[in-house]
């Protein structure tokens, strides 16, 4: 598993939006269930740049390769928010700024110590950025997956156009992610040992301690309750197990089933 950053560099653009018209969700609104996902979905783009923060104070940041993706990473993450938010606006739905503003101000108060937390971690182990990158893939094979659900779900031609379009991106979020943990929990038995522990004790899905609990689980069931959204849980465990040292763990089965 490879990944060319100058490729990737070549590719990394903000989501195309320019032909996509907004105004037939004033005619064919989604469902309120959709528009919750979408909500989520929105607020955890829009945190991106937090997840940024928190990487950036380890040792992650010393090397290049992380660095240069994480730029372009974030940039793209950020237009994902933004053009999930103009759907929600064509709801009439609050959203952008004054949305995300009034999310941080919720944030629980440890989130001020997350920063020092990796700090120190980093500091305990060199195997942290391998912790972060398998972190990292896991939740963008998540999210690609939940896309794709709610594509499905949500049966909107609008809708579905510009999931595609983000997904496309998720996917070489993905292969960054992927290809960097694999490397580097090929390398050492010890890093294998950190990442196992730390994804068993600490891994929730994404979103969580960010937005409330109610809708973390509104999100589990409503796109991974089902038949085909179990199956697709499994085959995001089948990806793990495939990862060195990192077999058997049931991260999104477990969570599905909690
Ligand atoms: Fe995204
Ligand atoms: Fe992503």
């Amino acid at each position: 598993m490879t990944f060319d950053t100058a490729t990737y560099q070549k590719h990394s653009a903000r989501v195309e939006t320019e032909d996509i018209d907004f105004a037939t969700f004033r005619d064919q609104p989604l469902e309120p269930d959709a528009l919750r996902c979408l909500r989520y979905m929105h607020d955890v783009e829009s945190h991106t740049v937090c997840y940024l923060r928190d990487v950036l104070v380890t040792r992650a940041h010393r090397d290049p390769d992380i660095t240069s993706f994480l730029t372009m990473w974030n940039y793209e993450e950020y237009w994902h928010g933004d053009a999930i938010g103009r759907v929600l606006a064509a709801h009439d739905e609050v959203a952008g700024t004054s949305r995300i503003a009034a999310l941080r101000q919720r944030l629980p108060k440890g989130d001020r110590w997350r920063p020092l937390g990796f700090q120190v971690a980093s500091a305990l182990t060199p195997h942290l950025t391998a912790v972060h990158m398998t972190w990292g893939a896991v939740n963008e094979w998540t999210t690609q997956a939940a896309y794709a659900r709610l594509v499905k779900l949500a049966d909107h031609p609008t809708l579905a156009t510009l999931l595609k379009r983000i997904m496309k991106q998720e996917g070489r979020h993905i292969d960054f992610y992927a290809s960097q943990a694999d490397g580097r929990l090929a390398n050492s038995r010890a890093a294998q040992r950190v990442t196992r522990w730390a994804l068993r004790k600490y891994w929730a899905p994404v979103g969580t301690g960010v937005v409330d609990d109610t809708e973390v689980d509104f999100l589990r069931t409503y796109l991974f309750g089902d038949e085909d959204g179990r199956s697709m849980a499994e085959r995001i465990d089948r990806r793990v197990d495939r990862l060195p040292g990192l077999g058997g763990l049931h991260l999104l089965t477990d969570a599905v089933a909690a």
